[in-house]
């Protein structure tokens, strides 16, 4: 039976099931415009809500007038912190274990910071009766700077003065979060004490945002008839939603139903809960009328979650010839004026403890102290898994920095410190086990591809031309390896607000043998509704194409955590497989009853079960199906339908090799980048295409943080990048041709073996596109300079280091 005959093949080949490149369903509606966001939802009545917001960084809010706005045509009400506090929604919890206000309450900590909700009858009066609201606010003295905010007289959350203890421990100074510490920093200290050689690098990882095409917004329907609230949203976990809005309304979950349309992008922007939601949600309560939220680019920009903002310190201690024998790294995070970041609980800085990466290090020590500052808040993983991004970075330039030190080959000094294959699992030095890896494969894989030895001695002729003045432009060859830590999470380790981060699949089978299966995930353009009827198809022998993925409407889906951290794979994906085994296993008892065998006589094959040794006996799933519902099988309940609720033992830990390959022009700052190669290992592989396009994506994410995207603020605290004018998103002019590349490692505890795959390109990628653009600058003497690597500060680097004199 193992071979497959030609029937076999075509019965396999009409599944569409696993390893097929099967086309997205999702994009005959995306493609011609029949999509449903948030802002298509319209319901009869429906009023509009628009923020007034600060435009100052810090300050006190003396009086907020109502009159002019409430006189204007159209205009319904102008909500304020007063008018929530009796519903003691003036301030909401974060996911961070702090509180922030909904609006503003006395007074206000960044610019873009909510001060009244304005509610009327169109979007335009709305914003026009924005204007007529009079604001008068006293200005304070502003701190932009975590390290001076941790100097500075200047008590920032006075709500909290007085407060020594935090969510995340003790608070060192009143704008201090916290301390969070990983590892053994005796031991680290004494490794670095006696080293023979430790490479020691600062490095400032900007802020910068998600920036999704379609910003963030609700719709929210209070039906004071029936007591049910309705709530749609761009909300990248619904049941979260779902149970946080009931904890925060009083009104029992039952009766809120949370919808995720269709999402025009999250990349960890549409985590958390934002006041824009709250507002929405209290103003329908109040009206008794639909209230539509929709916020602009810039109050995207400016006010919802940003990402990064880390300082970060590292000390790497190597023997003379490269082994890794010690990391220590301390992290000074610029949260901004609440600690709103989206992190398990247990981990307020997320998975920065990751920061061992790929390497085999012994002893390791991780310390990150959290600042209130005057920016906006809300951390989140921007398209990685809760700061991976970060983790991997760092290592990857100390990685850099040791081998300038070291005066070796960067590209040697990875792959004798790899752990091997045999290693796995592997504890790292700061907790993780990390599940299977072939590193050493990949890297040879990668570096044979790109031909790297050629490479370098094409660079080194590079420099000597441009010595002998000979060319302008130098060659960088930007390297990364990196591990992602995706799938949380384990219940006993993860959860959300006390929310254990499970995940869930509900299948239903239908007579005629079609299926509809729902999950706790939601798709925001990864390709769910195509890639979980594949994981399907090969689990129950029923073709993608007659299944029906839904997930997002918390009516009728299961309960989950949804879909950020490249989490849908590792958890969903292991929930869709389990409940798909449910039905098999039931299905199996069906046909050896219609087959008149023992369960034990019969065996799964493609798309039907037949009886053992005698192949041209067996009944198809649709016959199963149909018999489920239509016929009386003693002992079997009649139907066929299951659902997993999947805890996962374990993460998953993809990992890839990057090479870039960058010509740069000094005089101009201008980088080009001629070849790009990216292999990357997510394990067993769902749909090679969709596969493909997440790697696309998420490196042109990463070339946009690596060489321009960023939130930059002046010393008043205004956002200096809040147009797209100004905030860098490549468009097809900037993005290189991207070489793919793989191989398959799977991981041995995922009912598939696959591993997530979305955010992998981004960890990656910044840090090769970085270091191409270093690289180019080491013959010349730069050790390290911060991204972004924008066209003016490579410039710059250039003219440090003498080379336009
Ligand atoms: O959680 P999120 O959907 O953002 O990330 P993911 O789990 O990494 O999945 C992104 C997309 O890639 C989904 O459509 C997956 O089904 C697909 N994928 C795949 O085809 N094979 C894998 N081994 C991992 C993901």
């Amino acid at each position: 039976m193992n071979d497959l005959t030609p029937d076999r093949e075509e019965r396999s080949a009409n599944l569409k099931g696993m390893g097929c490149s099967r086309k997205r369903v999702e994009d005959a509606r995306f493609t011609q415009g029949k999509g449903n966001y948030v802002d298509d939802i319209k319901l009869p009545g429906m009023l509009h809500g628009d923020f007034v917001r600060s435009p100052y960084a810090h300050a006190r809010v003396v009086s907020i007038n109502k009159d002019a706005a409430m006189a204007l045509p159209g205009v319904v009400a102008v909500l304020t912190a007063e008018d929530l506090a009796p519903l003691n929604l003036h301030w909401m919890p974060t996911l961070a274990g702090d509180k922030q206000m909904v609006l503003a309450d006395g007074k206000v900590l960044f610019q873009g910071q909510e001060v009244a909700f304005v509610v009327a009858s169109d979007r335009y009066v709305a914003a026009d009766a924005v204007e007529l609201v009079e604001v008068e606010y006293e200005e304070l003295p502003v701190l932009t700077d975590p390290f001076e905010a941790l100097k500075s007289d200047v008590v920032l959350r006075e709500d909290l003065a007085g407060q020594t203890e935090g969510a995340h421990g003790p608070r060192k100074h009143h704008n201090h979060i916290f301390t969070w510490e990983q590892g053994d920093e005796t031991g680290t200290n004494q490794v670095l004490d006696n080293a023979e050689v430790v490479a020691e690098e600062t490095m400032y990882y900007h802020r910068t945002h998600p920036c999704p095409l379609e910003t963030c917004g609700s719709v929210a329907s209070m039906d004071k008839v029936n007591g049910k609230l309705t709530l749609w949203g761009t909300f990248q976990a619904p049941h979260v939603v779902r149970t946080v809005a009931s904890l925060l309304s009083g009104i029992e979950e039952h009766n809120i139903r949370v919808v995720s349309p269709d999402i025009g992008g999250g990349f960890g922007n549409k985590v958390g809960v934002y006041p824009g939601y709250v507002c929405s949600i209290v103003a329908s309560i109040v009206t008794g009328k639909p209230v539509k939220w929709v916020e602009d680019r810039m109050e995207n920009l400016m006010s919802t979650a940003f990402a990064r903002d880390y300082w970060m310190t590292g000390k790497i201690a190597a023997t003379k010839d490269g082994k890794i024998t010690g990391l220590h790294c301390h992290v000074t995070a610029d949260h901004g004026g609440f600690d709103a970041c989206a992190d398990p609980t247990k981990f307020p800085a997320g998975f920065m403890n990751i920061c061992t990466g790929s390497y085999d290090i012994p002893v390791a020590y991780l310390a990150v102290d959290g600042v209130y500052t005057n920016k906006a808040p809300g951390g989140v993983s921007y398209r990685c898994s809760f700061r991976v991004t970060e983790a991997v970075y760092f290592i990857e330039r100390m990685i850099e920095v040791l081998a300038i030190e070291l005066d070796m080959d960067a590209a040697e000094l990875r792959r004798i410190n790899f752990i091997k294959k045999e290693q796995f699992p592997y504890t790292a030095a700061l907790g993780w086990e990390y599940d299977s890896g072939d590193y050493h494969t990949a890297w040879d894989k990668a570096l044979k591809t790109v031909d790297y030895d050629g490479l370098r001695k094409e660079q080194a002729e590079r420099v000597e031309a441009f010595k002998r003045g000979e060319t302008r432009k130098l060659m960088g060859v930007g390297l990364s390896f990196f591990t992602e830590i995706v799938g949380a999470g384990p219940v006993k380790n993860c959860d959300i607000l006390g929310m254990g981060m499970f995940d869930s699949c509900e299948i239903r089978i239908h007579p005629t043998g079609s299926a509809i299966a729902r999950l706790g995930t939601i798709s925001q353009g990864q390709g769910h509704a195509t890639t979980f009827a594949q994981i399907l198809a090969s689990e129950i022998g029923i073709s993608a194409d007659s299944i029906t993925i839904e997930e997002g409407d918390t009516d009728t889906a299961p309960y989950g955590l949804g879909t950020y951290g490249s989490r849908s794979t590792p958890v969903a994906g292991a929930a869709t497989a389990m409940a798909g085994r449910k039905i098999r296993a039931k299905a199996q008892m069906i046909a050896a009853y219609l087959l008149e065998v023992h369960d034990d006589d019969v065996e799964f094959d493609i798309d039907r079960f037949v009886v053992k040794g005698a192949p041209e006996k067996f009944k198809t799933m649709k016959e199963i199906a149909y018999a489920a519902y239509n016929q009386a099988i003693p002992g079997i309940e009649p139907g066929l339908e299951a659902v997993s609720y999947y805890d996962p033992p374990n993460m998953t830990y993809p990992f890839g090799a990057y090479v870039c390959v960058m010509d740069i022009d000094v005089d101009t700052g201008v980088p080009e980048i001629r070849r790009f190669y990216a292999l990357d290992d997510c394990g067993t592989r769902i749909n090679p295409m969709i596969i493909e396009g997440q790697v696309h994506g998420g490196l042109t994410e990463a070339l946009a943080v690596a060489l321009g995207q960023e939130i930059a603020y002046d010393k008043l605290g205004n956002v200096k990048t809040g147009t797209l004018m100004d905030f860098f998103l490549p468009t097809a002019w900037e993005v290189p041709n991207y070489e793919t590349d793989y191989t398959v490692t799977p991981s041995p505890h995922h009912p598939i073996g696959a591993k997530g795959v979305g955010e992998s390109p981004h960890v990656g990628g910044v840090p090769c596109f970085s270091n191409a653009v270093q690289d180019a600058f080491r013959a010349f003497g730069l050790r390290h300079t911060n991204m972004p690597h924008d066209h003016w500060r490579i410039w710059q680097a250039a003219n440090q280091l003498g080379l336009h004199d």
